[in-house]
């Protein structure tokens, strides 16, 4: 498939599993599964690149995140490529699975 038809693809699922208003409490504490490696990883890999902008998985410059439905596919789509002012993250800033890392700490705030 063409780059751009996955692209296409890629916006029209998060279109249809999101909206953009915020959808969750604030996420609270840090008790879910935090001796998990990947999940400890992720929150690092988050952190550094996706705070800023998704504080706590809330939404700021960014939208809330903490409870978005989406599956991991989708959302290691959207870390990949980017969508409107959020920037792709190429394979040399994260792997992927520092994706996958990423995805297991956002699926643990779930779990809190
Ligand atoms: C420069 C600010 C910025 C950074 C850094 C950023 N994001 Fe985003 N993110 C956004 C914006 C803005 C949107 C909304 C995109 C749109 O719909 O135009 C978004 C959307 C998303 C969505 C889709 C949410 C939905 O319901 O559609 C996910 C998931 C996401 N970001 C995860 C991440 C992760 C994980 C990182 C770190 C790897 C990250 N973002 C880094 C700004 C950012």
């Amino acid at each position: 498939m063409k780059k751009i038809t996955y692209i296409i693809w890629a916006s029209a699922l998060l279109l249809a599993t999101s909206c953009a208003s915020r959808r969750s409490e604030p996420v609270k504490g840090r008790s879910f599964n935090a001796n998990r490696s990947e999940v400890v990883h992720g929150e690092q890999l988050f952190m550094i690149h996706c705070q800023k902008c998704h504080p706590g998985g809330e939404g700021g410059l960014g939208i809330a995140i903490n409870s978005n439905p989406a599956p991991g596919f989708v959302k290691r789509l959207q870390m990949r490529h980017g969508l409107g002012v959020m920037p792709a993250f190429s394979k040399k800033e994260l792997s992927r699975s520092d994706l996958k890392d990423i995805s297991s700490y956002m699926r643990a705030w779930k779990h809190y």
